[in-house]
């Protein structure tokens, strides 16, 4: 028998629908239904049954459909499993993951609710390692304890007593969190769909918070390693802001053509050069973009990049990510370019999607181009443009790439969340905002870095004014930052 789904809220959720269904009606269900699966369940029979009333005759009679439906689902976790294991390609050293070549989503309402099982799943498992928590439909049995619990967060409000209400949901219910003075603060930067620990006291329908507790990093020593990543992003290959010259300076040094001995010097130990996406500027991505454009082709604009990109020494591994001026779907996660691109490119690239776990010789590098960061910035307003690896620590904080659903960051429902953290990197590697900055926490490395395109008209009229041609270069645990534009 299956137990952990309260009565009461098969009959709320039901209600919801629309439907009342009757107390024995609801013994045959929690008897056969993993609770796990409840929600879509629900939904099936609902569409199933004509009458409004469900009996145990109606539960009884669809019951076949509904273990047909859980086995599908067992099936699909299966098969996500092997997948995990599989996704690991070795290649002189290098291991990649990410979406390329397994995305299974097609948007259907078993999906979402498959994707949001997957993030609430992984990330309630990092905070159970701190946390032990009571299923939200057992607090009222709990007034006046103090109670631990874990949950999605489906909304935050400012409250006219200076405080502020988070809308709070697991598997079993939902509850309203209290955070008054400095938790309030705290909630008001929760961006919504994070998952997240509260510690606090069952007041009635409320939990009165003592504390929020985030997924968050362990600490960690920084990675040293005895080779040099060169990270750029953003090269907007294709338009009449691409900056040649100054990428023509940053080749040249690649190519040992610099006169400043140190800096000549560093150059001889990269190995690798990653780009963080935005390769081309694309075409359609924004009103009127072709006053922008240099090359009004898609295919000539990756022609180009493939010529520039040529210019790297050979013995150097380019990591390619794509972002979302790219010729591949916009919804995050995105896989790497489509043969027909990639094919024009040298064999010393290896194309990744986005996000994109890429370890190099030990080294394990997370690139994420960095379109979440808008929604952030925006929503948080200490944080800015000009730093934006601050705004990354906030994706560390809640071990995910893209926090908020549905905002200006399109997410693809996966059945598995591949924009959870769940392996702590030693280098967190995005672009997208055209500025760069550096920062550490709690050990892992943040770079954000830069672009190869002047302001362009577009960004002028939405006031985003970019810091291009730097360059962030690791070697030994530190990053350098070189300048090839004034
Ligand atoms: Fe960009």
């Amino acid at each position: 028998m299956h137990q952990g789904v309260d009565n009461k809220l098969i009959v709320a959720k039901f209600a919801m629908h629309g439907y009342n269904i009757h107390p024995s009606a609801v013994e045959i269900l929690k008897k056969n239904v993993n609770p796990q699966n409840i929600d879509f369940v629900i939904s099936h029979i609902c569409k199933l049954v004509n009458s409004f009333i469900i009996t145990p005759d109606d539960i009884v009679s669809v019951l076949d459909t509904i273990k047909e439906f859980e086995k599908k689902v067992r099936d699909a976790e299966k098969k996500t499993k092997t997948k995990v294991e599989e996704v690991y390609k070795h290649s002189e050293g290098i291991k990649i993951r990410d979406i390329t070549g397994r995305s299974s989503c097609e948007g259907s309402i078993e999906d979402f609710v498959a994707y949001f099982n997957s993030r609430f799943e992984k990330l309630s498992k990092i905070l159970r390692k701190r946390i032990r928590p009571t299923p939200i439909s057992a607090l009222h049995r709990l007034n006046g304890e103090q109670v631990e619990v874990v949950g999605i967060v489906n909304s935050v409000r400012e409250t006219q007593n200076n405080s502020a209400i988070i809308e709070l949901e697991d598997k079993t219910g939902i509850v309203n969190v209290v955070a008054t003075d400095r938790l309030k603060d705290q909630a008001l930067e929760l961006l919504g769909d994070e998952v997240i620990g509260v510690i606090g006291t069952v007041r009635g329908r409320n939990i009165i918070a003592d504390r929020i507790i985030f997924p968050d990093v362990p600490m960690k020593d920084r990675a040293k390693f005895d080779f040099g990543v060169v990270f750029i992003s953003d090269t907007h290959f294709g338009s009449k802001e691409f900056l040649q010259k100054e990428w023509n300076m940053f080749i040249n040094w690649l190519n040992g053509e610099c006169e400043e001995k140190k800096v000549a010097e560093l150059a001889e130990k990269v190995r690798y050069v990653i780009v963080a996406g935005d390769i081309v500027d694309g075409v359609g991505i924004y009103p009127d973009q072709e006053k922008d454009l240099a090359i009004l082709d898609i295919y000539k604009q990756y022609e180009f990049a493939a010529e520039q990109l040529d210019r790297i020494p050979e013995n150097i591994k380019i990591i390619l990510s794509v972002g979302n001026h790219d010729a591949i779907r916009q919804a995050e996660p995105q896989p790497a370019l489509p043969k027909e691109y990639r094919d024009l490119f040298s064999k010393n690239v290896i194309h990744v999607g986005n996000p994109a776990y890429v370890e190099l010789n030990g080294l394990k590098v997370l690139i994420y181009h960095g379109r979440s960061l808008d929604d952030i910035i925006t929503r948080i307003p200490r944080l800015s443009y000009d730093r934006p690896h601050e705004a990354m620590i906030e994706l560390l904080k809640r071990r995910h790439l893209s926090p908020r659903y549905g905002e200006r960051s399109p997410i693809a429902p996966e059945k598995e969340d591949l924009l959870v953290i769940d392996e702590v990197p030693d280098i967190l590697h995005c672009g997208h905002v055209h500025t760069y900055s550096v920062g550490v926490y709690r050990g892992v490395i943040l770079i954000n870095s830069s672009t190869w395109q002047s302001q362009t008209e577009f960004q002028k009229k939405v006031n985003l004014n970019p810091m291009p041609g730097n360059v962030a270069v690791y070697y030994n645990g530190g990053i350098a930052r070189l300048r090839f534009c004034n």
